[in-house]
């Protein structure tokens, strides 16, 4: 008998399964291959003088304080910087609304322990990111999802998914969605917030990729939009570096107490060290530069990557063109699997995350993921060409 069945581990937790992308992440760290499997930011664009420079200032201005125990809602000086931030893009923000979070991982994990008793629903996008699905998982939640076209969630899909599921919130990534690249329409969003006014129940936004637009119009968010219909996340990890695990999360002030709650029964509170480096470097003023820069990176390797699938994958696959964010979204032709071509892919030493496990009630099997931000110019130029000829090969 293995060890776990013999002391018991819960059917929940021996239920729960093992996140794809990791496992594909390690067969994709294997050496020569071309991975776009993860989500990775490109390392070399990590503002490390910049951020050595905040580390040597946190330790001369806060001394042992860096290292101590800290508040559970976060360092108080990072919750106002972060308001201050915020208050460009959300007017109302306070830092009494901020909750400062390890990763907005945490920050779907603590939504889930305040929100999910097991069997309820939660209205999701299809597909959707699939951490999330794992995190509400955990809470054994059941989903009702809606389905998305251009303008993303189709929202007269979700009054009929309301009227029947009674769900407990609905959760969203609106700004070029992990996986699909799409984009909520200001259009959709207004009418999601009427929605959830209407039935009494939060949105849940989850936004890590907003700042990074490469062309097009910024549309308004939610929680600008909604004010306190919406708890919105948002995090470091994408836009300086994603070990510090810092995120944050914004909440009605009302709700505060619950979420520390949930928070110090979880970590206690987020590691100090970190939120002290991230207040110095928000501080210096670095950070819209280095936006600037990462967005001017990461736009050509999109470019890149949409002119080699124009070049070398048959036409018959079709994909989604991100004005945003970290991937790109493609369709194989019908009677292709996205889950059987990977093993062949590997073999020709080129990675990606097949689409299934982003569908949070089945569906999916032709869809993959492409991620470009990890990857140099020649990597995604020589990685698309064997992909196009796996796909042509096995059509
Ligand atoms: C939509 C979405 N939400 C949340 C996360 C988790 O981000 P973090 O590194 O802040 O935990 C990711 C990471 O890829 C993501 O794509």
């Amino acid at each position: 008998m293995t060890t776990f069945k013999k002391w018991g581990v819960v059917d929940h937790v021996l239920n729960l399964e093992n996140s794809i992308i990791r496992e594909i992440l390690k067969l994709s760290s294997q050496p020569g291959i071309i991975s776009f499997a993860g989500g990775l930011p490109a390392p070399e664009m990590f503002p490390e003088t910049d951020l050595r420079e905040a580390a040597n200032q946190a330790f001369e201005k806060y001394h042992h304080n860096c290292l101590q125990y800290s508040f559970s809602m976060g360092v108080p000086e990072l919750r106002q910087e972060l308001a201050n931030y915020c208050s460009a893009r959300i007017p109302e923000i306070r830092p009494e609304n901020i909750l400062v979070t390890s990763g907005s991982q945490q920050g779907l994990d603590l939504v889930a322990r305040a929100f999910i008793d097991p069997g309820d629903y939660i209205i999701c996008e299809q597909p959707t990111y699939v951490g999330a699905l794992q995190s509400f998982n955990f809470f054994q939640a059941r989903y009702a999802t809606v389905e998305m076209d251009d303008d993303g969630m189709i929202v007269d899909q979700v009054e009929e998914a309301l009227k029947r599921y009674n769900p407990k919130f609905i959760y969203v990534v609106p700004n070029f969605q992990n996986p699909s690249g799409i984009t909520m329409s200001l259009q959709r969003r207004l009418e999601l917030i009427d929605l959830a006014n209407k039935y009494n129940l939060p949105i849940i936004d989850d936004n890590p990729y907003g700042e990074l637009r490469y062309e097009g119009e910024d549309v308004t968010g939610l929680r600008a939009l909604g004010g306190d219909t919406v708890i919105s996340l948002s995090t470091f990890s994408k836009i300086v570096a994603p070990g510090f695990r810092i995120a944050w999360l914004i909440a009605p002030e009302d709700m505060m107490p619950v979420f520390e709650r949930v928070k110090q029964c979880s970590d206690l509170h987020s590691n100090t060290f970190g939120q002290m480096v991230l207040l110095e470097y928000l501080r210096s003023g670095k950070l819209p530069g280095h936006l600037d820069l990462i967005r001017q990176t990461y736009g050509a390797r999109r470019d890149l990557m949409v002119k080699a699938i124009d070049e070398y994958f048959p036409d018959e696959v079709t994909y989604v063109k991100p004005d945003g964010g970290l991937f790109l979204w493609a369709t194989l032709p019908v009677g292709m699997s996205g889950k059987d071509l990977l093993a062949k892919a590997i073999e020709a030493k080129v990675a990606y995350v097949y689409g299934s496990p982003f569908f949070a009630n089945g569906g999916g099997e032709r869809t993959f993921r492409l991620n470009f931000s990890n990857a140099s110019d020649e990597q995604i130029v020589e990685g698309i060409k064997r992909l196009g000829n796996i796909i042509k090969e096995n059509m």
